[in-house]
């Protein structure tokens, strides 16, 4: 995301336009949370959805919805709010049984297992959650996955007005315990780091539109 960043600050400078790669996400207004989304989908039929406020704070703190829709037989599904594994809120979501989802807010400081960060908020939304015959679905609110770090290391800040590299990961066994939000889960099976042009998951009325899901 820096060198993104640094690509675009020098685009500016050279007149062009700041968003100037070509984005692996698409736009998707979903008719059942009445939202829109930023959009992309893996090689493993895995789709990871982000949808933000419009307008957004100048201090770039906000809450932001995740939709993650897998195949049924995936173990468990990550996001990489910041693109990479580690240093940046993670969010695990896995199917617990037929009827339940969980969505564990967690961060890596290593390549290991990743613990809980407690910095960022998941409410997982009625609406747009479920599980069916081929695929679970999970709708969440998080509040804290707009901006991370500290004084010392500096902050990070998802601005659509650039784009933004997430991360991705998701493992075929299942978690260690499907009950527990503080459940362990083995290594990925694959990764990626696919680019958002987050302009288009933008909503107005967000917070109303969310507090009704
Ligand atoms: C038990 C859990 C996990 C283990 C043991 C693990 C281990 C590893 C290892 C060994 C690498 C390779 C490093 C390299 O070759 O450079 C890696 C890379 C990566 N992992 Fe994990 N990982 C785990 C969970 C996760 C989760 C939950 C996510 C995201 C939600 C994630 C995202 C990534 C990404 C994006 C990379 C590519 C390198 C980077 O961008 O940092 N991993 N992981």
């Amino acid at each position: 995301m820096h060198i993104l960043r640094s690509a675009a600050g020098l685009a500016a400078l050279l007149g062009l336009a700041p968003r100037q790669f070509e984005p692996d996400s698409v736009q998707l207004f979903d008719s059942v949370t009445g939202l829109n989304y930023s959009s992309y989908t893996n090689d493993r039929h895995i789709t990871y959805r982000v949808a933000i406020p419009d307008p957004l704070p100048g201090n770039l703190e906000y809450d932001t919805v995740l939709q993650v829709i897998a195949p049924i037989d995936v173990g468990w599904a990550g996001l990489a709010w910041g693109g990479a594994m580690t240093y940046n809120p993670l969010a695990i979501v896995w199917a617990n049984g037929t009827n339940n989802v969980v969505v564990a807010s967690r961060i890596a400081y290593g390549y290991y297992s990743p613990p809980a960060y407690p910095q960022a908020n998941y409410t997982v939304l009625k609406t747009g959650t479920h599980i069916n015959a081929t695929h679970w679905q999970v709708t969440a609110k998080c509040s804290g996955c707009s901006k991370w770090g500290d004084d010392d290391i500096g902050f990070t800040e998802l601005d659509p007005q650039y784009q933004v590299t997430f991360g991705f990961a998701y493992g075929n066994n299942p978690v260690d315990t499907p009950s527990s939000i503080a459940s362990t889960f083995g290594i990925h099976d694959s990764i990626g780091h696919p680019v958002y042009d987050l302009q288009v998951a933008k909503n107005a009325g967000f917070t109303a539109k969310v507090e009704g899901l």
